[in-house]
């Protein structure tokens, strides 16, 4: 079985049909630029080109990087403020004229790495974080999605923890790999304090460069670099449509 998933970004908005049994992109991805201003309005008019290149009919998972309850988007700490509080489910259901399912980006994320990435199999409380824009979050419990849970804004320093660690902090803030990673290790430990993981997945763009900043990180919990890298959001948003 397929379906559509879709990861809204800060900077693309990439699409693609996924093979739900293989947990990977059925076709080539489809990646438009985040319109500016990334208004609700804006961002729908997008969304539905995607469907329509790809000729798509049935469901589509659809992933926004801020709190999402019950199709409606509640918070945009990176995205334009317009957006909160919009009932997304909605306005994506009138674009595609498609069942729609809405969810954080982090969530749909961690879904595809525990369903056929780094976190399969894994049984007790594992933890994807995703390094972007911000620090997505994703908690799971014996395979089992917390949704919304938003560490990347636990305080650090008196400060939002991804404005410290994200990987946009370490570019508008020139850092190197080693203090990136330094800060980065600051923060999974106050993690690992409250959450007490068995696993920690690091997902994000950021993933692909692993080498460059993971050996010189030791916690006490084993930490491992997403296994579908960027893809995860799109492979997961379309698996938490599958149910539609
Ligand atoms: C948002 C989260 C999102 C993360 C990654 C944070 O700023 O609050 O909802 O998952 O960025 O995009």
């Amino acid at each position: 079985m397929r379906a559509l998933g879709i990861d809204i970004g800060g900077s693309g908005i990439k699409g693609a049909p996924v093979d739900l049994e293989k947990g990977e992109l059925a076709e080539e991805r489809l990646r438009i630029p985040t319109p500016s201003p990334a208004t609700p309005e804006a961002v729908a008019e997008v969304v539905g080109r995607i469907v329509e290149h790809f000729s798509w009919e049935g469901p589509v998972g659809i992933t926004f990087p801020g709190v999402v309850l019950d199709g409606i988007t509640m918070t945009a700490a990176n995205m334009n403020q317009s957006w909160v509080g919009v009932d997304a489910r909605g306005l994506f259901s009138e674009v595609t004229r498609q069942p729609v399912v809405v969810l954080n980006d982090a969530d749909a994320a961690g879904l595809a790495e525990v369903a056929a990435g780094a976190g399969k199999g894994e049984a007790g409380v594992v933890l994807m974080l995703t390094f972007g824009t911000g620090i997505g979050s994703a908690l799971f419990v014996d395979g089992r999605l917390v949704p919304n849970t938003e560490l990347g804004h636990l305080e650090l320093r008196g400060k939002d923890a991804e404005k410290r660690a994200s990987d946009a902090a370490r570019e508008d803030h020139d850092l190197s790999w080693e203090e990136w990673a330094e800060r980065v290790e600051e923060y999974l430990r106050h993690v690992e304090m409250l959450f007490s993981p068995s696993l920690i997945i690091i997902g994000g763009g950021v993933s692909k460069k692993a080498d460059k900043f993971l050996p010189r990180i030791s916690i006490r919990t084993r930490i491992v670099p997403a296994a579908l890298r960027n893809e995860a959001g799109i492979v997961g948003a379309a698996m938490a449509a599958a149910d539609l």
